[in-house]
C-alpha cells in the first residue's frame, strides 16, 4: 500500500487507497458524462465533433461537472477519449454519427513514421487546460480522476482502424512482427507517460488505464503487450509523483486479474461485471483496491433487480478497500433516475 501524502487525504474517494474500508464506500460510474444525459447532448450539439468537445477545455470541463451536479459522486473522471493519444501523435481520429471511431490504420513499421512523439504538445495541453479548469470548479471534496488508454488497446484501434470484436490486426501485426509492434506500443507508451504527467502537474487526483481489450490475449502476449507496457508506466509515474495512485482496468482478463495486480504494481483495478465477486475479494484481501463491477443494462433495466444486486455487491465488498462503479460504462439508453436511485441505495446507510 502506497502512503499518499497528506495533501490528498481529504478526499473520502482516496481513503480505500490507504487501506480503509469506508462505508457506505466511494460511488462514481464509468461513462458517467455522456449520451444518456441531455445536458450532456446539448453542450455536444454546441461543440460540433466530439473530438471538437473533447479539445474544448471549456465544454469539455462542463460536461465533466454535469454528473456531479446532478448526482454527487465522489469522483469525476475528466471528460476526453483514450483517441486523444493516437490523434495528437498525427494519426488523424474521426467519430462518424453513430459509428464510433475511425482512423487511417497503420499495419506495419513503415506506418509508424506518420507518428511524431514531439508533436503531442499542443494537444495535449488543451486536455491538461481542462483538468486544470476542473481542480478549480469541482466541489473540493470531490476527487479527480485522469486517465489514458492502455497502450495495447489504443493500438488495436491504431491498427485497425476502427473497433473491431476480435482485434484481428493488431493480434497479427504482433505475431507476424514482434519487433515492429514493439516500436508502436513504445511510442504509445512513452506519449501516456507524457500524456498522465501532465494531468498530474495540471491536478488530476488519480489515474486509471483503460485496457478495454486485455481479454483478448493468449497467455505470453498479455505478459507482453499488456503487463510490461502498463507497468513501465505506473514506474514512471510512481517515481515522479508518489502520491497519485493508480487503477488499471484489464477488462476481460479475470483469469490473469492476480497476476496483473502483482505484475504492474497498480494501486487498484477495476473489475469487469464477469469478475466474480469472490475474485475481487481476494484482490482486496491482498491489500489493493478493487472496483466495480454491476452490469451497466441493470442499470437500464433500474427497478428491484437493480437495487438487490447493488446490495449484494455492497455486502460482499463491505470491510474492504472497495469502490462502487458499473463493469464498464454507462450505456446511452441509461434512464437518468435509475443513476439516481443506485446512488441512493449505495449511500443508503450514510
Ligand atoms: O465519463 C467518462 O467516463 C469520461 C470520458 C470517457 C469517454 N471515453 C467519453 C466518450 C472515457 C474514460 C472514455 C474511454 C474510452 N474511449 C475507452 C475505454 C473504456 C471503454 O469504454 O472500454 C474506449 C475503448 C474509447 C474509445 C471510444 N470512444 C469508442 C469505441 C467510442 C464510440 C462508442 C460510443 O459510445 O459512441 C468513443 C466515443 C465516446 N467516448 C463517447 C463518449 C461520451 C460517445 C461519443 C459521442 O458523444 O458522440
Amino acid at each position: 500500500m502506497q502512503n499518499f501524502d497528506a495533501a490528498t487525504v481529504t478526499y473520502k474517494f482516496l481513503a480505500p487507497f490507504r487501506g480503509e474500508a469506508v462505508s457506505p464506500p466511494p460511488v462514481w460510474l464509468m461513462r458517467q458524462a455522456g449520451r444518456y444525459l441531455p445536458e450532456y447532448r446539448a453542450t455536444r450539439a454546441e461543440a460540433g465533433s466530439f473530438l471538437d468537445l473533447c479539445y474544448n477545455p471549456k465544454l469539455a470541463a462542463e460536461v465533466t461537472l454535469q454528473p456531479i451536479r446532478r448526482y454527487g459522486f465522489d469522483a469525476s473522471i475528466l471528460f476526453s477519449d483514450i483517441l486523444v493519444v493516437p490523434d495528437a501523435l498525427g494519426q488523424s481520429v474521426r467519430f462518424a454519427e453513430g459509428e464510433g471511431p475511425r482512423l487511417d490504420p497503420i499495419r506495419d513499421v513503415a506506418g509508424l513514421a506518420r507518428l511524431d512523439l514531439s508533436k503531442t504538445g499542443s494537444k495535449f495541453a488543451l486536455v491538461w487546460e481542462t483538468v486544470a479548469r476542473l481542480r478549480q470548479d469541482l466541489p473540493p471534496e470531490t476527487c479527480l480522476i485522469g486517465f489514458c488508454g492502455a497502450p495495447w488497446t489504443v493500438a488495436t484501434y491504431m491498427v485497425e482502424g476502427r473497433g473491431s470484436s476480435d482485434q484481428a490486426e493488431a493480434r497479427s501485426w504482433a505475431y507476424r512482427d514482434p519487433d515492429g509492434f514493439a516500436q508502436l506500443i513504445e511510442v504509445l507508451t512513452d506519449a501516456s507517460i507524457t500524456y498522465l504527467s501532465g494531468q498530474i502537474e495540471a491536478g488530476a487526483n488519480v489515474l486509471q488505464i483503460f485496457d478495454s481489450w486485455a481479454g483478448s490475449l493468449a497467455e505470453d502476449e498479455f505478459e507482453r503487450w499488456v503487463i510490461a507496457p502498463t507497468t513501465k508506466i505506473v514506474r514512471a509515474l510512481r517515481a515522479r509523483y508518489p502520491h497519485v495512485p493508480i487503477m488499471g482496468f484489464p477488462k476481460g482478463a479475470t483469469s490473469q486479474l492476480k497476476s496483473f495486480v502483482a505484475a504492474t504494481g497498480v494501486d487498484g483495478v477495476s473489475c469487469d461485471t464477469s469478475c466474480p465477486l469472490s475474485i475481487m475479494r481476494d484482490v482486496a484481501d491482498a491489500g489493493k483496491v478493487v472496483q466495480g463491477n454491476l452490469d451497466p443494462l441493470l442499470l437500464v433495466a433500474g427497478g428491484a433487480a437493480l437495487d438487490r444486486r447493488v446490495d449484494e455487491i455492497l455486502a460482499a465488498l463491505k470491510g474492504r478497500p472497495f469502490i462502487f462503479n458499473l463493469g464498464h460504462g454507462i450505456v446511452p439508453e441509461t434512464p437518468p433516475e435509475h443513476v439516481a436511485q443506485l446512488v441512493k441505495r449505495v449511500r443508503r446507510g450514510a
